[in-house]
């Protein structure tokens, strides 16, 4: 999500930061801008769309200076416009800032800043930094950045100028990336390393509560409490490439490996401090929420899946009944539906055309229609009558992973919600199911760790040419988007099924060359399942189950076992397609598939 970029040196910065901010592409973005600081005032350029729109602007301008801070922004608070896209200005125009991350207290601050005179100008978050360095500004801009630093909650790294001072530059960082760039008598500061490999492999990476003050002459790196920090050059080995993938071989192997914060990022504003769920842009009165008297979950995909597990926890915790239907289908049936009909369509992109048919046709017919994306601006949340975003930061890879568990989050969030109007869960059963969630994020970290062993696997397996899936209750969607993935990404003939159906169809395919993936996990059809992997095992396939911890039996009939640490049945779902994701990606890695772009699928089917 968003990139900065700064330069300071004897070179035109202009061209040096925009092929900085190209390599940040990747992060996502929706608009973009820089600061250049130049015969004593600064400069800004800002548009919206890709960065050729910007370099058209700037060539406009014949922008120039030696020194300057850019940005690509992803949407998060306001919509993709010129007016929020960074830099931003402090009243006077005197200094000027970029920041990546999300500042939780902004509106707060925003109030307080207002009634001090400051005058706003766009819907960001990012706004109050600059005019909170503005306050605290007495000529020392170190001093101004440290001090506003310390009353900023959330995740942010900023990097802001001042044109008092046309050789300085002064970054701040708290739970978002940032590295500076060491060069000879020039600095790069950057959101990522490939920002920078262009010019030098020496890096600083700026850990939580690090600032630096950048000159021509050097750089001085210091706690937010002035505590000077030595640090040791970082000397980078990878190639450019490498780099935009933090490290990873791919894209989805690190989207997998991000799925812990993308959670907590979903989480973040929809539990509030004081045991509240919020739910900022749904448009649904209490009232409302009262009179539903049926949720028709539209959805294509892995987003699909998502709505099987949104199903499960609503049906569940509050009592409405769901039915869930693939947009492409929903779309042309003659669904029944009133204004007390709740639509929920699910898409990470925004934009799958199936879904927004099935938007329109919903709201024809008179039904309130909700959109969960992970999207800010995208067609989706202007077609539907309320929002639900999930956070999970941009996605390359084409077949979903994170978008997926964030997905099952926000759903299971809305879920306790309508739960909690309704009358259904009290304030202390809310709490302890919110409780559960909010540990998900530390236990998926705990499954990636059991990489190796799924590697492991997938070695022994990728020469099968079918593979059958199998899951009961919440186990089921899961089983589902097993078999999705291992398809899309290894090209391998995969079915996931209602592992009740076995016996009536699938169970003639099953021979000891059809390996069976079964979720196996605690629950109340827990001993069925078992009976399913004995009928499997009696026909000999392999079997490879995803489990719960401490369960010693499925040892004894699994050939492999992926096992999860403890967490409620419904929420389960989460941890349980972390392995599956994984162990598709690495079936696909032995078998040479590029599994970030699967041969004749997109990431965003804007057809139908
Ligand atoms: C494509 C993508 C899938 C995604 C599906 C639905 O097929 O490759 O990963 O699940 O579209 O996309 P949506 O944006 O509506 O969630």
């Amino acid at each position: 999500m968003c990139g900065i970029v700064g330069y300071i040196g004897s070179k035109n910065s202009v061209p040096i930061l925009i092929d900085g901010l190209k390599k940040l592409e990747y992060r996502g973005y929706d608009s973009a801008g820089l600061a250049i600081l130049s015969d004593g005032k600064i400069d800004i350029v800002r548009e919206v769309g890709n960065l050729s729109h910007l370099e058209n602007a700037l060539n406009k301008n014949e922008l120039c200076g030696n020194l300057g801070i850019g940005h690509t922004r992803w949407a998060t608070h306001g919509r993709p416009t010129k007016e929020n896209a960074h830099p931003h200005a402090d009243c006077k125009n005197n200094i000027s800032v970029v920041h990546n991350g999300i500042i939780e207290n902004f509106l707060n601050l925003k109030e307080q800043l207002m009634e001090r005179g400051h005058v706003f100008h766009s819907e960001t978050d990012t706004e109050v930094i600059v005019h909170l360095i503005e306050e605290y500004y007495e000529g020392d801009l170190l001093a101004a950045v440290q001090n506003a630093a310390k009353k900023l909650e959330g995740s942010f790294a900023v990097a802001a100028i001042c044109r008092d001072h046309p050789d300085l530059i002064v970054v701040a960082r708290k739970d978002s990336p940032l590295i500076i760039g060491i060069g000879n008598g020039e600095y790069f500061v950057a959101s990522d390393i490939p920002a920078v490999l262009k010019h030098t492999k020496n890096i600083f990476i700026l850990e939580d509560y690090e600032m630096a003050k950048i000159t021509p002459e050097g750089i001085c790196i210091v706690t937010f409490d002035g505590e000077e920090v030595k640090k040791d050059i970082f000397k980078v080995e990878w190639d450019g490439e490498a780099a935009e993938k933090g490290g990873f071989e791919d894209f989805m192997l690190k989207e997998i490996y991000e799925q812990p914060k993308a959670i907590k990022e979903t989480m973040r504003d929809k539990f509030s401090k004081e045991d509240e769920i919020i739910f900022e842009k749904l448009q649904l009165s209490e009232e409302d929420i009262r009179n539903i008297n049926k949720v028709v979950i539209i959805a294509c995909g892995t987003s699909y899946h998502a709505g099987l597990v949104g199903k499960e926890a609503i049906e569940h915790w509050a009592k409405i009944p769901v039915e869930v239907d693939i947009s492409s289908e929903f779309r042309y049936s003659d669904p029944i539906l009133n204004e007390n009909t709740l639509v929920v369509a699910i898409t990470q992109s925004g934009e799958t055309a199936d879904t927004l048919a099935g938007v329109k046709e919903a709201k024809n017919k008179g039904a309130k229609v909700i959109g969960i994306t992970n999207v800010l601006g995208s067609t989706i949340t202007r077609e539907a009558d309320g929002i639900i975003y999930t956070h999970a930061g941009p996605e390359i890879g084409v077949a979903a992973t994170k978008t997926l568990v964030c997905q099952m989050v926000a759903l299971y969030i809305f879920a306790l919600y309508l739960a909690k109007i309704r009358k259904y869960l009290n304030t202390e059963e809310t709490s302890a199911i919110a409780k559960d969630i909010l540990m998900l994020p530390d236990k998926v970290e705990e499954i990636l760790s059991g990489n190796g062993k799924i590697k492991e696997s997938a070695e022994n397996y990728a020469n099968c040419t079918d593979f059958l899936f199998l899951g009961r209750g919440i186990g089921l969607p899961v089983a589902l988007e097993g078999a999705l993935k291992l398809k899309e990404i290894s090209y391998i003939h995969a079915e996931g099924y209602a592992a009740g159906e076995m016996k009536h169809g699938p169970i003639a395919l099953i021979d000891d060359g059809v390996p069976v993936v079964v979720v196996a996990t605690k629950s109340k059809v827990y001993e069925k399942i078992l009976g399913n992997i004995q009928e499997v095992k009696a026909r000999g396939a392999d079997v490879v189950a995803v489990a719960s911890c401490g369960d010693d039996e499925i040892e004894k009939v699994a050939d492999y076992v992926f096992y999860l640490p403890e967490t409620p049945e419904i929420i389960s779902a989460v941890l349980a397609v972390v392995p599956l994701q994984l162990f598709a990606y690495h079936m696909a890695k032995e078998r040479g598939c590029n599994v970030d772009q699967p041969r004749n699928l997109a990431k965003s089917v804007t057809v139908e």
